[in-house]
């Protein structure tokens, strides 16, 4: 796809991998749409970039997903893009897991994630073309101890996006997924150092190795699909 005049949506825009995927995007000539919570950041992010505008909102609210879609084509006249990427991570042993975090995360990582995915979908089968990328994780894949419900929301990504993809096999409408290790960004923010050191001891990506790579995927030419980008660092203990 050539992404020049493209229009995008992006979760999780208002830092780490959304952020960074929003300025490669806008790199590219790209008119983006950017949601998360954080209207400030988004406003921030925004006012660096070309042609981004920014819808703030709660991405568990039902309504949300609609609203980015008509935001998207009333302001830019098309959608063509969905980076799927919002997420929260809460791990812990059994003992003292937070478990109203956990469900919370689930209804982030997954419920959010199918709307969103579903309603970007219905447009592009109206439309006849599109490009969904859910942002998974090499979490999506392998289990970890503590890590066991956050590892289930990403196999649910995995499955979702694998589903999809042969669903819409022989359209011009692309699902994919990236699926990173460990990237330095604000999700281990409410780490411990004990914790931080196990995740972070082979090495760690920076978001932009990310954005270069969900480019990559929406760069391909039309009759190339990369279903899975799985991307670690290169000492990754997992
Ligand atoms: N960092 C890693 O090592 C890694 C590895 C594999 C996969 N991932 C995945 O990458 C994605 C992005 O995470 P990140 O690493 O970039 O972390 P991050 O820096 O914490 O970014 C998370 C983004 O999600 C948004 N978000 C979280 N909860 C939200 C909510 N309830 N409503 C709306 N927006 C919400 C945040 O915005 P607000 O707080 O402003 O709402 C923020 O923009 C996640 O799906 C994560 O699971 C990360």
């Amino acid at each position: 796809m050539t992404l020049q005049n493209k229009v995008a949506i992006i979760t999780g825009a208002s830092g780490g991998i959304g952020e960074a995927v929003a300025k490669e995007l806008d790199a590219a000539g790209m008119n983006l749409v950017l949601t998360a919570r954080s209207q400030d950041k988004l406003e921030h992010l925004a006012s660096n970039l070309q042609h981004a505008k920014i819808v703030p909102g709660e991405i568990t609210n039902p309504e949300l997903p609609q609203k980015l879609v008509d935001f998207a084509i009333q302001t830019f006249g098309q959608l063509d893009v969905v980076f799927n990427n919002a997420g929260v991570m809460t791990v812990g042993p059994i003992e003292v897991v937070d478990i109203e975090a956990i469900c919370q995360m689930v209804r982030v990582n997954v419920e959010a994630a199918y709307r969103i995915g579903y309603t970007a979908l219905r447009h592009f089968k109206e439309s006849g073309s599109g490009f969904l990328i859910n942002t998974s994780s090499i979490a999506g894949l392998k289990t970890v101890p503590q890590l066991g419900a956050y590892c289930g929301t990403k196999f649910a990504i995995e499955a979702f996006t694998d589903s999809l993809r042969v669903e819409l096999a022989g359209t011009d409408i692309r699902v994919s997924s990236i699926a990173p290790g460990t990237v330095d960004t604000g999700l281990y923010d409410k780490w411990g150092d004990q914790q931080k050191d196990f995740i972070y001891s082979g090495g760690v990506l920076q978001p932009i190795d990310i954005a270069r790579c969900v480019r990559f995927i929406l760069e391909q030419p039309g009759n190339v699909l990369i279903p899975r980008l799985l991307v670690v660092p290169a000492a990754e203990p997992v």
